[in-house]
């Protein structure tokens, strides 16, 4: 019998419900929207009905030619695409919209929707540079710059701890605030800065993560008592903090003082303004008044 007979004739005897598994229309399924330069992925067309042994076609969005075409295994396409193939002559960096449809005999499905990949590119680091000034309030700002070894850029991104908090000019102040936006408020955050640039406009290329600086913001508006905190650095980030290794910030009458020391003077922390804070306020909760400074000694 002839096949496309057959399908049309078991669409009659199925139930809805059976019906409702093939679509008619396939589908493409993707691990991930966004790939590297280099890097291959795998697309699936599914089947849009209940016969196998067809052909499915990919397609470019825009194109009405496949430029990839392959047999049914398992009621599934499997196609593996480099990143080349998938970009089609177009620069890397750019997004690219793919549909199949599957083929079989006389019977050919409509497309399946669009699905869009980008395959982004990377360049070489940038260099970042940061003013004196590593620790900060909230209010306070630090000036840094992002000096990528290309020019011009189309912007760079600085970063808090992986996370972007602002994207532009390569050189800009960034304050405290900005710098702790997406974390929850602590008396001393460390954060890791690190920028990146986008060479060019309108293209996914990233260039890899710049050097960091480690910065504290120091925020001691939901303080109110007095304490001392004591934070370690690397060797390598000592530098940055000459100068200020007891910086003392004041508002409403308390005092905090940090004192930024050499790793190699300490054991395996990083800081310990929290277990300063903990340990306070266990002992102020039995005090009458919040107007005692109380001074709690840490540190070496
Ligand atoms: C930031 O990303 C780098 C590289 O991907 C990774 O090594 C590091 O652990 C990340 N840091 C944080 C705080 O997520
Ligand atoms: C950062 O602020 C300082 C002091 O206000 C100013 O002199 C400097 O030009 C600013 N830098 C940038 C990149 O805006
Ligand atoms: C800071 O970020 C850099 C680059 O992403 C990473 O290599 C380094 O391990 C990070 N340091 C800390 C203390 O998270
Ligand atoms: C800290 O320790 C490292 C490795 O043990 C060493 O190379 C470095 O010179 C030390 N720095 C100081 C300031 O003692």
């Amino acid at each position: 019998m002839d096949l496309v007979l057959l399908f049309a004739l078991s669409l009659c005897w199925w139930t809805p419900e059976t019906r409702s598994q093939w679509s008619e229309k396939p589908k493409i399924i993707i691990s991930e929207d966004e790939i590297k330069d280099g890097e291959s992925m795998k697309l699936v067309c599914t089947l849009p009905i209940d016969y196998g042994g067809g052909e499915c076609n990919l397609y470019r969005e825009g194109s009405s030619i496949p430029f990839r075409v392959i047999r049914e295994v398992g009621y599934l396409c499997t196609f593996v695409l480099s990143s080349k193939e998938l970009l089609g002559g177009r620069p890397v960096g750019s997004t690219v919209g793919f549909t199949c449809n599957y083929h079989l005999q006389q019977y050919t499905s409509i497309h399946s929707d669009a699905r869009v990949i980008t395959v982004t590119g990377s360049s070489p680091s940038p260099h970042l540079s940061i003013s004196h000034h590593r620790l900060l309030s909230p209010a306070d700002s630090v000036e840094v710059t992002c000096t990528p070894p290309v020019h011009p850029v189309a912007r760079c991104h600085f970063y808090s701890d992986n996370v972007s908090v602002t994207r532009g000019s390569c050189s800009r102040n960034l304050t405290g605030e900005q710098l702790a936006m997406w974390k929850r408020p602590t008396l001393l955050l460390p954060i890791n800065l690190t920028c990146r640039y986008y060479p060019k406009h309108g293209l996914e290329i990233r260039s890899e993560p710049s050097n960091h600086y480690q910065v504290l913001v120091l925020d001691v508006s939901e303080e109110s008592r007095s304490m001392d905190c004591s934070v370690w650095l690397e060797d390598d980030q000592l530098d940055g903090f000459r100068g200020r290794n007891w910086a003392t910030v004041g508002a409403d009458g308390q005092t905090v003082s940090v004192q930024v020391l050499n790793r190699n003077l300490t054991t395996d922390k990083t800081w310990d303004c929290t277990e300063t804070t903990t340990e306070t306020t266990t002992e102020t909760t039995t005090e009458t008044t919040t107007e005692t400074t109380t001074e709690t000694t840490t540190g070496p």
